[in-house]
């Protein structure tokens, strides 16, 4: 198979398991390298996007498995539009250098192992994939991916930069509640995800021009309304995005950037659940999950 076929099957054939279809070993000579913009991927009836709001579960209510499930069910679609967005990526930047089309490559092998995990924690929990209605919010960000730098400054540096503090705040959460398995979760994936990010900022550097800033670069490339504020989560865990190599001085302005959603983070949850106070990390957990 060619990468540009594998990433078809991924964008246009409906099943999960389609999706979930691993990249293989060894690749046959690309041939294809006129850039293919597929405006929507393939999905059977039960994946379908809708515009229907869905409330995500509140960190208080989080003791209820029927809440983690609708949380881990928001996550998933987060990590099905990955897989797809990456494919997408592959085909529409057919001559983005051959290292970050193999890291793309990695990352979507990595978002399935996510999607995998999340799908039987939350069918544990009772809830099945296409139960409750799939936002597209990734996908709506298409106009957005006019290069691969405007697309990794999307996908990478804000939506899964973002995740690197949503995926600290849930392991904290679950955690508090007494799920250390669903909390160990959120820890494989945040470590994967600092990868994701890193991955990001090497096809993002590389296009930094000289004399330039990495926030004003940045924000050279991302469109109004979407803004900064996607980049992090309503709690900023700035030492997540050092991990991953981001610039001092960008951390930094991401910090300071201020919207009109600023201020909106429970405080009384954060200081419950201890949130932000130390970044976990999976190694620090490994002897008390030998099962992950
Ligand atoms: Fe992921
Ligand atoms: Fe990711």
């Amino acid at each position: 198979m060619k990468i540009s076929e594998y990433a078809k099957h991924l964008l246009l054939a409906p099943n999960l398991e389609d999706k979930l279809l691993p990249p293989s070993r060894q690749w046959e000579e690309e041939t294809e390298f006129t850039a293919l913009r597929i405006e929507t991927p393939g999905r059977s009836t039960k994946f379908q996007f809708s515009d229907k709001k869905v409330k995500i579960p509140r960190l208080e209510h989080l003791g209820l498995e029927s809440n983690r499930g609708l949380s881990l069910h928001h996550f998933a679609n987060h990590e099905l539009m990955a897989i797809e967005l990456f494919a997408w990526a592959l085909l529409a930047f057919p001559l983005a250098p051959k290292s970050i089309r193999n890291g793309f490559l990695k990352t979507i092998e990595e978002e399935q192992t996510h999607l995998k995990l999340y799908l039987q924690r939350m069918r544990e929990f009772g809830i099945d994939f296409g139960d409750i209605p799939l936002n597209y919010i990734f996908w709506k960000q298409l106009g957005q991916f006019g290069s691969l730098e405007s697309f990794s400054a999307v996908m990478s540096i804000s939506f899964e930069g973002a995740n690197l503090d949503y995926a600290q705040v849930y392991a904290q959460v679950f955690s508090y509640f007494g799920d250390q398995l669903t909390s160990d979760i959120m820890l494989t994936i945040f470590e994967d995800e600092v990868k994701h990010v890193k991955r990001g900022l090497r096809a993002f550097e590389r296009s930094v021009p000289d004399n330039t800033n990495h926030w004003d670069h940045y924000l050279s490339l991302i469109q109004f309304p979407f803004t900064p504020r996607r980049a992090k989560g309503y709690l900023y865990l700035p030492e997540t995005r050092s991990l991953a190599g981001m610039d001092s001085e960008f951390i930094q302005s991401l910090g300071n950037y201020e919207d009109e959603y600023t201020g909106r983070v429970n405080l009384e949850s954060v200081k419950k659940f201890g949130l932000g106070e130390t970044i976990l990390r999976k190694n620090r957990l490994d002897s008390h999950s030998p099962n992950l």
